[in-house]
């Protein structure tokens, strides 16, 4: 959303379209605007309370597909309605939305902004999940609302209509928070929502609860308030011009502004004429506070958000693992001390749990697998593993004495979060780990780190995965800090991780082998990934890397189950990856080739420098070779042609590679 006063629309619809681009990659089936058309600003009278409708109807576009498919139908639009784009207004606001399909198929009626109806007296746009929708929906049909969309969200701006219409209809009106805040205690689901009415022309409002909100701030030219007071006054004729932008992520306003608050949860937000307010109810039946807020500042760049020299984001971002594991390390390992601040003062606590349980989806859960083997060797604490999703299906026992770690890039992930919720009903210490600053993940843990990887905009998530890998050799030193008997290989460690970023550099020179080997595997069906102890994880996360964007069926195994079942698959067509670099686990995988040799397998081998004649006798395998490191960080080394396989794999298929078929970067609804 962009507020703005005294820009032309032109600009303002620039800035929506554009902020849209930045968030395709959190859902990319279809796409939604609105603008105003020519509002007429005598709608309210001097006390803020409605008059009669008055006001022009906002333009409102919703398209199925891409960004740049809204964009094509906006301007075809507004060239034929020819619409004075250049034109000034004394404010203009505007919202927009791309959606990721939950109720309802993409199409323009399921998109938002989702409308009240005739006029669209209420507009709205949606993150989340209304869980109540049926019942609402059932109430306003018979109160002769017709609905259009399958959406849940649809049963907002119907309701904020009601609201409205019913309180018109009393004494002295309404005002827009008042409307807002009757819905919100409707509502029972998650949900981030910003309002448009041409009944309140001067003004916008958002509120959530669960979902993100970000409040950006930009006073062109001028100093930039360090503080939002609930009476801001409005800007006068004279004062530069004022943006302000509501957003679900810091990626879309990091452009036109790096000062922003995180709104929380039963907060509502009102812009009016320039000010901002933020009004805050904690109980329902209560009248809502004023509240400040404090701005925080954005730490990124807007590089980070663009694909510069690269065809693709994914690629950029394979290639950017050097810095971000160097910016992920930055002060935290000083003389061979690791420091975690965010979890110091819980420290005692996480080393006495009964147990650490990793918690996460993906990517993210794979990064917390990969941490399993070194916590156990270097802590007394047992470790299990849980997947966030089933986790909550089965209620698995969670107590008061364990320390349960939440991994999360986006820190966002409905599953995940929701995990945490059940964690924190049942006692346990909650910490996260997550890529985002601001995040719910990293608002509702009891204590955390942000594992700085930058901004990734590619769903396959690869840059932000090793620095997890990295941070959870962090932890585990930190927390096994008090062993001697393990001092020798703690001090190999924190060496192995200071030379990290300069062998992933290293290994990343396999880009143009990989654009072979990926040649070669463009036209099979399925390809299988071998590995075990430290590299379970990694056969896990390469495979997932393949399905999720080259759209090929792929499955990581664990080698030590081959013998189990996956040995009747193989023959001399299915390619299998086996990943054999050295650690105490390197015999036994030399054993496994030697098996699937003698089933005539067809392999493909990943094992450290040097060591091509042992994994391959005979020559016939491919062999990936790959500098030798500390064994729990050796899965930092070995993803890394995985994911350069996995990217040409796609890209030679003639996938999307950055938006790959129904897949969202961040899974927002459960
Ligand atoms: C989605 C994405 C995956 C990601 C997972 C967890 O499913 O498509 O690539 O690994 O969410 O995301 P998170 O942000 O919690 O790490």
């Amino acid at each position: 959303l962009n507020y703005n006063v005294g820009r032309e629309r032109r600009y303002v619809l620039e800035v929506l379209l554009n902020g849209l681009r930045r968030l395709e990659y959190r859902g990319y089936d279809s796409a939604g605007i609105a603008i105003d058309s020519d509002l007429t600003l005598e709608a309210q009278n001097e006390n803020g309370k409605c008059k009669p409708y008055h006001s022009s109807s906002p333009l409102v576009f919703r398209q199925e597909g891409k960004i740049e498919s809204l964009v094509t139908s906006v301007y075809s639009e507004v060239d034929k309605l020819d619409l004075d784009l250049e034109k000034l207004f004394l404010v203009h606001a505007g919202i927009a939305h791309t959606r990721w399909a939950t109720h309802g198929v993409p199409a323009p009626k399921n998109s938002h902004p989702q409308s009240s109806g005739e006029f669209d007296e209420f507009l709205v746009v949606h993150n989340g999940i209304i869980t109540n929708y049926e019942v609402l929906k059932q109430t306003l049909v018979r109160q002769g609302f017709k609905f259009e969309s399958d959406t849940d969200t649809e049963v907002i701006p119907k309701l904020a209509k009601f609201v409205f219409d019913q309180a018109r209809d009393g004494e002295g009106g309404v005002t827009f928070s008042q409307v807002v805040m009757e819905v919100m205690r409707q509502l029972e689901g998650a949900y981030a929502l910003i309002f448009k009415s041409p009944h309140y022309p001067n003004e916008l409002i958002a509120c959530k609860r669960g979902s993100t909100l970000i409040l950006g701030v930009n006073e062109l030219g001028g100093e930039t308030s360090r503080h939002l007071f609930h009476d801001v006054k409005a800007l006068t004729a004279n004062e530069k011009p004022k943006e302000l932008f509501f957003s679900s992520d810091l990626c879309a306003i990091v452009e036109h502004t790096k000062n922003y608050a995180a709104i929380e949860d039963n907060e509502i937000v009102h812009i009016k004429d320039g000010s901002v307010s933020i009004l805050r109810f904690d109980n329902e039946k209560e009248m809502p506070a004023s509240v400040q807020r404090a701005l925080s500042v954005l730490e990124m760049e807007v590089e980070q958000i663009k694909k510069g020299d690269f065809d693709h984001f994914m690629k950029k971002e394979i290639h950017e693992q050097p810095g971000s594991l160097t910016t992920s390390m930055r002060g935290r390992l000083k003389n061979g001390i690791v420091g975690l601040g965010g979890l110091k003062d819980h420290m005692r606590t996480i080393r006495r749990s009964r147990r650490i349980i990793f918690i996460g989806c993906g990517t993210s859960y794979h990064a917390a697998l990969a941490a399993r083997p070194i916590m156990e060797e270097l802590t007394d604490v047992p470790v299990t593993m849980e997947i966030a999703s089933d986790m909550l299906d089965r209620k698995a026992l969670i107590f008061k004495e364990d320390t349960a770690v939440f991994v999360s890039q986006s820190g966002e992930t409905a599953d995940t979060l929701h995990a945490l919720e059940y964690a924190l009903e049942n006692g346990a210490l909650c910490l996260g780990v997550t890529n985002t600053v601001g995040s719910t993940l990293a608002r509702k843990t009891h204590c955390g780190v942000h594992i700085n990887a930058g901004c990734e905009i590619g769903v396959a998530s690869t840059k932000a995965y090793t620095p997890q890998l990295v941070w959870d050799k962090r932890l585990t030193l930190a927390i096994g800090s008090d062993k001697l008997s393990t001092l020798a290989k703690r001090e190999a460690i924190i060496a192995g991780l200071t030379k990290l970023p300069e062998q992933v550099r290293d290994v990343l020179k396999l880009d143009g082998e990989m654009k072979v080997l990926a040649q070669s595997l463009i036209d099979e069906q399925s390809l299988l990934m071998f590995g075990r102890g430290n590299n379970y994880a990694t056969a896990l996360e390469g495979a997932l890397k393949v399905k999720e964007v080259a759209l090929m069926h792929s499955e990581g195994m664990l080698a030590g189950e081959m013998k189990h079942g996956p040995l009747a698959l193989v023959d001399e067509h299915l390619p299998i990856i086996v990943i054999a670099t050295q650690d105490d686990s390197f015999s036994k995988q030399q054993s496994v080739i030697q098996q699937l040799h003698a089933r005539k397998g067809r392999l493909i081998v990943m094992c450290s420098k040097g060591d091509a004649s042992l994994v391959c006798p005979d020559g016939r395998s491919r062999v990936i070779e790959v500098p030798q490191v500390a064994d729990c960080l050796q899965p930092i080394i070995n993803i890394i042609p995985l994911q350069l396989l996995a990217y040409h794999l796609t890209v030679l298929r003639g996938y999307d590679v950055d938006q790959p078929r129904n897949l969202a970067k961040s899974v927002t609804t459960q």
